[in-house]
């Protein structure tokens, strides 16, 4: 049975944390808020409820899963060795949106891991999962709470649409601040690699340890092209929405004359057509279904709504969906990354000679 903990904000310490401490030590699963997405959350030191998350999620059993602690103690629990820069990374952004990748101790079992020597670690900035990791005295791992493949969830409402009667609790902590998951970060090569972009930019990584690379699969059809992303989970099929996202990146007034071209057309013959626009470009659309994603002067406000536009899309039974690119610079280029894989990579590149034509 379901239990859905309405949580209001302030008072939410006077709940029963007890009963999802429970949930979690006696080997069950609990969703709960984190500040990038919603968390599917079970021990990360029992094999099996690793195992009980990858079947509640249909997702592969080699894609591994970030391990959620609340101090600095847990960490060194879980790993082999801190490096400086790590410790340096834990100070600037821990509690918050960023995971690191280090070599695992042996506490850590391999289905938690996928398999790998190394592991996964975040300390969340949500107070309701840092109180949610304290009350239950173990160590959380948690994917988003979504089906697999689907978009990941930012509302507790998004959890019960894939997950509802499949785990024992939902704790519902309103919509998540940031909407896309953390950044990752890879410690155990020599110069750290940023695995998925997140919150925590390039830049801002490289304002407190320096030298950084980037995995080249970020903004690229990684795999088609014969490169493998180093985060598991980053080859798959990701993100996506049932409809066929099509990205169009050109002149503003190029884009939306193309997408309203073959809004228009596809309308014509009867298809469900949705466009993701911004505040900016809302009214000069022209179909039937136009959502606004949020401004172009706030990425914050992008990353906040992007899953839920997809999946709201999803629910209208939309079969092609139309949207704009954004730039990939700074917290843009985690925007985009999460875009293009929903897309499948998929964009049209528009300029004005087409249009006069
Ligand atoms: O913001 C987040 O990180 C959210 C919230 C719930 O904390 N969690 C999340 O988990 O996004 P998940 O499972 O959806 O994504 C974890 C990603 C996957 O791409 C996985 O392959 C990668 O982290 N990963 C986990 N352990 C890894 C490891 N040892 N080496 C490389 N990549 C790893
Ligand atoms: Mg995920």
């Amino acid at each position: 049975m379901i239990t859905k903990y309405q949580v209001i904000k302030e008072e939410f310490k006077t709940l029963e944390f007890p009963e999802a401490a429970r949930i979690l030590q006696t080997g069950g699963l609990v969703a709960f808020p984190t500040e990038t997405v919603y968390g599917l959350g079970g021990n990360a030191l029992d094999a099996r409820s690793a195992q009980k998350i990858y079947a509640t999620k249909g997702r592969p059993s080699d894609n591994p899963l970030i391990i959620h602690i609340a101090d600095m103690e847990s960490l060194r629990e879980l790993v082999k060795i801190v490096p400086p820069k790590a410790e340096k990374l834990a100070e600037a952004f821990w509690p918050g949106p960023l995971t690191m990748i280090f070599e695992k101790s042996d506490k850590v079992p391999y289905s938690t891991t996928g398999g790998l020597e190394t592991v996964a670690v975040r300390m969340p900035s949500n107070p309701i999962a840092l109180e949610l990791i304290r009350e239950s005295g173990i160590f959380i791992a948690a994917p988003s709470a979504n089906t697999s493949g689907r978009p990941s969830p930012t509302t507790a409402e998004h959890v019960r649409e894939d997950l509802d009667g499949k785990i024992e609790m939902i704790i519902d902590g309103g919509a998540v601040g940031i909407g896309i998951e953390s950044t990752i970060v890879d410690l155990t090569a020599e110069v750290p690699v940023i695995l998925r972009p997140g919150y925590v930019t390039v830049e801002m990584i490289k304002g407190v340890i320096g030298e950084i690379e980037v995995d080249k699969g970020i903004l690229q059809q990684g795999v088609l092209e014969g490169i493998r992303p180093k985060a598991p989970g980053m080859k798959y099929k990701h993100y996506a929405p049932e409809g066929e996202l099509t990205l169009f990146e050109g002149e503003e007034e190029d884009v939306i004359f193309e997408i309203n071209q073959r809004t228009k057309e596809l309308e014509t013959k009867g298809k469900r057509v949705g466009v993701i626009a911004t505040e900016e470009s809302m009214n000069r659309y022209i179909g039937k279904n136009i959502k606004c994603i949020g401004s172009r002067l706030d990425e914050d406000s992008v990353a906040r709504h992007l899953y839920a536009v997809l999946r709201d899309f999803d629910q209208e039974k939309v079969e092609y969906i139309f949207g704009e690119c954004f730039s990939s610079e700074h917290f843009g280029q985690a925007i985009m990354n999460r875009l293009l894989k929903a897309a499948g990579y998929h964009v049209i590149q528009v300029s004005s000679r087409e249009r006069c034509e």
